[in-house]
């Protein structure tokens, strides 16, 4: 069977936790990594900007003793006149799996239907798997364990949120997403409510209001969900302050909360260089790969 890693919702919790831990040993290991991809690749495709996505999977790969092509949109026939079909069964004559940045999460689905290799997905515009496997990792590691605990997202209801819902009801967490009233409408886990979703929060969370691809989107609407010392102030004492960057400075977050000892946005972005290791693991298991 191939290995995608494409939505959480497709994974039983128990195979989700099992990469989480091996995350967590991989780490432990990070000045000695084992050579598991030893002769494997990995394409890496992106019709979108990253930083840490893009870093993270290049670094986790050659780590491990793989190899990486990075190709962006401009450098591919796809979307010019060659179909995702196409694609997808010529890159699995290349490579060993396929990791994509892809607005159109149909699209990302329809490669993976017709690749012979495991797909991952680097974020569409519907959700960002990886992105909140790195979020867990870091909460386990500042909280002990995320269980219930409460998870409490402000701003825009967008892919990462979507991935937090998702994983809540994986890891059985509660996850409260306080959004403008017309977004909060016909979404699940919502209230319009900032102050009600702060209250005695274990975690805070927020991601910018403009989205990639939504540029000169209004963000009126979001000012009273920004998270600031005063929002801070409803959560739990020991809360942490977390954001998968990059931050709109300083919109979606104050400067003093981002830079506040309760915010934990550079080891969140540390772990997605070991969840991405743990993913690859699990999807090129096929290949022989074993930890
Ligand atoms: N958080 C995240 O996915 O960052 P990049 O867009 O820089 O990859
Ligand atoms: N919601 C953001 C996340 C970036 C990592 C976006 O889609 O641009």
């Amino acid at each position: 069977m191939i290995k995608h890693f494409i939505n959480l919702s497709d994974f039983d919790a128990e195979t989700l936790k099992e990469i989480l831990k091996n995350a967590h040993n991989l780490k432990a290991q990070k000045f000695n990594p084992p050579q598991l991809f030893k002769g494997l690749s990995l394409a890496m495709m992106f019709d979108k900007l990253s930083t840490r996505t893009r870093m993270s999977f290049d670094v986790a790969m050659k780590q491990l003793g793989g190899h990486t092509i990075v190709m962006t949109q401009n450098d591919m026939q796809l979307g010019g006149a060659e179909s995702i079909e196409s694609t997808a069964k010529v890159m699995s004559r290349y490579v060993d799996a396929i990791m994509i940045r892809m607005s159109e999460h149909d699209k990302m689905e329809e490669l993976a239907r017709h690749a012979t290799i495991p797909v991952i997905n680097a974020m569409t515009d519907k959700s960002h798997p990886c992105q909140i496997m790195a979020d867990i990792m870091t909460i386990e590691e500042k909280l002990g364990s995320i269980e219930g605990k409460k998870v409490a997202w402000f701003g825009d209801y967008n892919n990462v949120t979507q991935s937090f819902v998702d994983a809540s009801a994986k890891f059985n967490f509660e996850f409260t997403a306080a959004v403008p009233e017309d977004i909060a409408a016909d979404k699940p886990n919502t209230t319009s409510d900032a102050i009600t979703a702060a209250k005695d929060a274990d975690v805070i969370v927020t991601d910018t209001w403009v989205s990639l691809g939504q540029d000169g989107k209004a963000i009126e609407k979001f000012w009273p969900y920004q998270v600031n010392a005063e929002l801070m102030a409803h959560a739990k004492d020991t809360a942490i302050f977390m954001h998968c960057l990059p931050i709109h400075e300083w919109e979606e977050v104050t400067e003093d909360v981002a830079k506040s000892s309760a915010s934990i946005i550079y080891d969140e972005a540390e772990n997605r260089l070991h969840v991405q290791k743990a993913i690859l693991a699990y999807c090129l298991s096929e290949t022989g790969v074993s930890i």
